[in-house]
């Protein structure tokens, strides 16, 4: 039995695929919901849509200052490990965001292997909480699977080379599989009133595009200069802010979108604006122009042949990057879809 922790928007889309493989292979797993992510949008929706089977337990931690939510998981999930009276063989985490801290801070400490999907990454800017995250999660674990050879080097540099795997990238996974099912369930006029190619998608969340109103505005103001509507998912941590922004006509603020909504947006977009990591790949699978509006990226796969092009909150950057057109093929850059399949045969031998 493994014990997986998640809480996020981004880590139910990842959990889904590796717990489904988890399953094939004969892995018995108990999920914990940290509750870092629980309004409907956020997070059931994700639940029901992917069907991930129901968590053991949902800490309902919900939002807060970091060490306050951080320190409120590690606590709850040492809780229910040592409650549950089961012996856990591993703990499986993924990405960067807090619900990851916490789980990578309480399992070494009860002796319990630590397991990261998405090892490696690194944005060099420590002013983002994940790159924290990342580091420290890192540091810890004991079987690191990468979403491509640059993670495996990076971890190599900073000396961790046991039981590191480059094993794809499991959004990948989930952007083919799901992706045939959305086409199925759900069309795009049924979301938003534009035709495919006729309009483009916008999400921000990073805490240094959206906190201050001063910087928020000023890449709100960019998408006056863009030709075409563009569809923006409005995260809410900035539902309240953006009453005190003007919004340009061209800008269409709907609410968040589920995992297979955004897949169908995605899909017939024309290009993508984000500072969200998992959409500069998605856009790189569904062959779709990046822009994205962070100084860097840990996603530095992506910037070859400018699939993806960075501009921080520099609004000439951000409407130049936007009429620059990329004809390039695009190579398989996080592997070849059967990322979950690897990690599920790998952490069987691992918990035999
Ligand atoms: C978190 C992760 C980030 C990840 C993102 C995916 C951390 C440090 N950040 O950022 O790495 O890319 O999730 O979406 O772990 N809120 C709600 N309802 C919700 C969730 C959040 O209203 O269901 C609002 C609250 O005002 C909250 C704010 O959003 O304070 C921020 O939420 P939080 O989970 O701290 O960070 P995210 O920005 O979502």
């Amino acid at each position: 039995m493994i014990l997986t922790v998640i809480g996020a928007r981004p880590q139910f889309v990842k959990a889904a695929v590796v717990s489904k493989a988890l399953r094939n292979t004969g892995v018995k797993e108990t999920i914990i919901h940290t509750g870092q992510h629980y309004d409907d949008k956020m997070s059931s929706v994700f639940w029901d849509e992917l069907k991930i089977p129901k968590p053991a337990i949902n800490l309902n931690i919900g939002s807060g200052l970091h060490g306050f939510q951080t320190a409120e998981m590690i606590e709850q999930t040492e809780r229910f490990i040592i409650m549950s009276k089961k012996k856990f063989r591993a703990v499986l985490l993924y990405g960067d965001t807090n619900s990851t801290l916490a789980g990578a801070i309480v399992a070494p400490k009860l002796h319990i292997p630590v397991i990261h999907v998405e090892a490696g990454l690194r944005s060099f800017n420590k002013k983002m909480p994940e790159e924290i995250n990342r580091i420290i999660t890192d540091r810890v674990s004991d079987i690191l699977f990468c979403s491509s050879e640059k993670s495996v080097l990076q971890l190599k540099k900073e000396g961790i080379t046991k039981n590191v795997y480059n094993v794809g990238d499991v959004m990948q996974d989930a952007f083919i599989n799901f992706g045939k099912i959305a086409q199925k369930k759900i069309n795009l006029n049924s979301l938003i009133p534009f035709k495919s190619g006729e309009y483009n998608i916008l999400t921000l969340h990073r805490p240094s595009n959206t906190d201050n109103n001063k910087v928020l505005q000023k890449i709100i103001s960019a998408f006056k200069e863009i030709d075409k509507p563009t569809v923006f998912p409005v995260h809410p941590r900035i539902k309240n802010k953006i009453s005190k922004i003007n919004i340009p006509d061209n800008l269409k603020l709907i609410a968040p979108l589920s995992y297979f909504e955004m897949l169908i947006v995605i899909t017939h977009c024309n290009k993508i604006f984000t500072d969200s990591g998992g959409l500069q790949k998605e856009a790189y699978w569904a062959n779709k122009d990046c822009i994205t509006i962070r100084d860097e990226t840990e996603w530095t796969e992506t910037l070859e042949n400018n699939y993806n092009i960075l501009t921080g909150d520099n609004p000439e950057k951000i409407i130049n990057a936007y009429f620059f057109e990329n004809k390039s093929e695009r190579p398989n850059i996080y592997g070849d879809g059967s990322a979950s399949q690897k990690i599920a045969e790998k952490i069987k031998q691992f918990t035999k």
